[in-house]
């Protein structure tokens, strides 16, 4: 039994969902514990293409079990829409219930009320605004925290339900009328919660307490796969501030979201980009504004797998890099989309920060320092005409893919334990394996 985390390592879309889908065949249980459908999940598989926003990345897998827990905010709407097709094709089960699928009882509900509070703030906040997802994702962390959110269990009981949704309903239209945004009738206001009322019926199977469940699972020697959403740099406490999400997406946040202790935690893999992209506002040292970077997009495809916007592309940030391997404690990276790089001679490296003359070796607090930092690059060859691509084992690589490599690993002091060159699950080559804690 062994469980295994997968976070992150830049500021998201690093390919967690591909890397998750690929070690989801060797765990019987797959656990998303934060963030909510602001993440965008993509898996290639045998040239078909899949984005989840909810449902666990590994759900592709026969006999793997989905588990949202308790740390996860669920839009309902979104949820159904993924539990239904992933019903129809014979995914998940409602007849075998908790056996396929499971979601928290604890978990956060995201009501239409919050993603509209959410957009409407975004819309008057000029050049304060963070270019959140527009999900709601942060009213509904600060209602949790607030000790004012509905969760997952309330649906179970429609009278009462019905009356902690009206009233927090009311209260967001007064927040709404004071942004100038979109106010509720009251007869919409009662058509929306009958339609999370009927949403409800389609997870009921599925609800129950999913720590209890994850500790069974161990106890009878399952392996799990703990599936983190966004990335280190957009963590509420530990990225750049306040240009985040509003969870924790550090490893140490599947404590919290899935009810399951730190000492149950056998490995965390990072899973990082071969360079770095960024979506919304905020800092972002080694942001390429010329045509490398909008290359670097192209080739990439770096469009939003949620809201579809450009992705802002740049070289590879490894101070950044090394403050994500301490913060999660990690003991591999995932290092995705290296055929990207394909064709570029030259690639750089950013491996320490200038400011007012001062070099900086981590990434500031301040957000407004941060968006001052001057990268200093090491330049490392690129492997020209030669690709990544096609190849079966690490040794076969061209030589300057394997030096880039071997820098990385040098840099920031942990191994690479797989590396991705292209979007499909076997464009894949692992080099260790976390849920043996060695070789693959
Ligand atoms: P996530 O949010 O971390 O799961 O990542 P996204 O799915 O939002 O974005 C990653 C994108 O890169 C998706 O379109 C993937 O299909 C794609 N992708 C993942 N790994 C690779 C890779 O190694 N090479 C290429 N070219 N694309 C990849
Ligand atoms: P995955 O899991 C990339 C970004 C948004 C915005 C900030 C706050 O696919 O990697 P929010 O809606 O969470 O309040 O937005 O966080 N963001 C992401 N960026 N990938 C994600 O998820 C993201 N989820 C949120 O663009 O800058
Ligand atoms: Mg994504």
């Amino acid at each position: 039994m062994s469980s295994v985390v997968i976070v992150g390592a830049q500021w998201g879309d690093e390919g967690k969902g591909k890397v998750v889908d690929r070690y989801a065949a060797r765990s019987q249980n797959v656990v998303r514990f934060q963030g909510g459908n602001n993440a965008g999940h993509t898996l290639v598989v045998g040239g078909e293409t899949t984005v989840l926003h909810l449902m666990p990345s590994g759900v592709l897998n026969p006999g793997v079990r989905s588990v949202i827990g308790n740390g996860v905010v669920i839009d309902l709407e979104v949820l159904v829409r993924e539990v239904r097709n992933c019903m129809e094709r014979g995914l998940i089960d409602a007849a075998r219930g908790t056996k396929t699928f499971a979601v928290s009882d604890r978990a956060h509900l995201i009501l239409p009320y919050l993603s509209r509070l959410d957009r409407a703030r975004e819309s008057v906040a000029g050049a304060g605004k963070i270019g959140t997802t527009g999900r709601g994702i942060g009213p509904a962390y600060e209602d949790k925290v607030g000790r004012r959110g509905l969760r997952v269990c309330d649906l179970l009981d429609p009278q009462r339900f019905r009356d902690l949704a009206r009233h927090r309903f009311e209260a967001v239209d007064r927040l709404l009328a004071d942004l100038g945004g979109q106010t509720y009738t009251g007869d919409e206001i009662e058509a929306l919660i009958d339609h999370q009322l009927e949403l409800a019926e389609v997870i009921r199977p599925f609800i129950c307490d999913t720590s209890k469940l994850l500790f069974e699972a161990r106890s009878s020697g399952e392996n799990i796969l703990f599936e983190g959403a966004q990335g280190t740099l957009l963590d509420v406490d530990l990225g750049t501030y306040p240009y985040v999400t509003s969870s924790n997406c550090i490893a140490g946040a599947v404590c919290t979201g899935a009810g399951v202790g730190p000492t149950q935690i056998d490995g965390v893999v990072g899973i990082c980009k071969a360079y770095t992209t960024r979506v919304g506002e905020g800092p972002f040292p080694t942001e390429l504004h010329d045509s490398l970077g909008e290359e670097l997009r192209a080739k990439g495809g770096e469009f939003g797998a949620t809201t579809g916007r450009p992705r802002r592309c740049g070289w590879l940030d490894l101070v950044a890099l090394r403050a994500s391997v301490r913060a999660n404690g990690l003991t591999g990276l995932a290092l995705t989309k290296m055929d990207v790089l394909d064709g570029l001679d030259e690639l750089k490296v950013c491996t320490a920060y200038r400011h007012h003359g001062e070099t900086l070796h981590a990434p500031p607090a301040r957000s407004d320092v941060m968006a001052e930092l001057e990268p200093v690059y090491e330049s490392v060859d690129g492997w020209g005409s030669q690709t990544v691509r096609g190849h079966n084992s690490f040794d076969q690589m061209p030589q300057a893919a394997q030096r880039y490599v071997r820098r990385i690993e040098e840099f920031v002091g942990i191994p690479v334990c797989l590396l991705s060159v292209g979007p499909d699950r076997e464009e894949t080559m692992e080099i260790s394996d976390p849920f043996l804690g060695g070789s693959a």
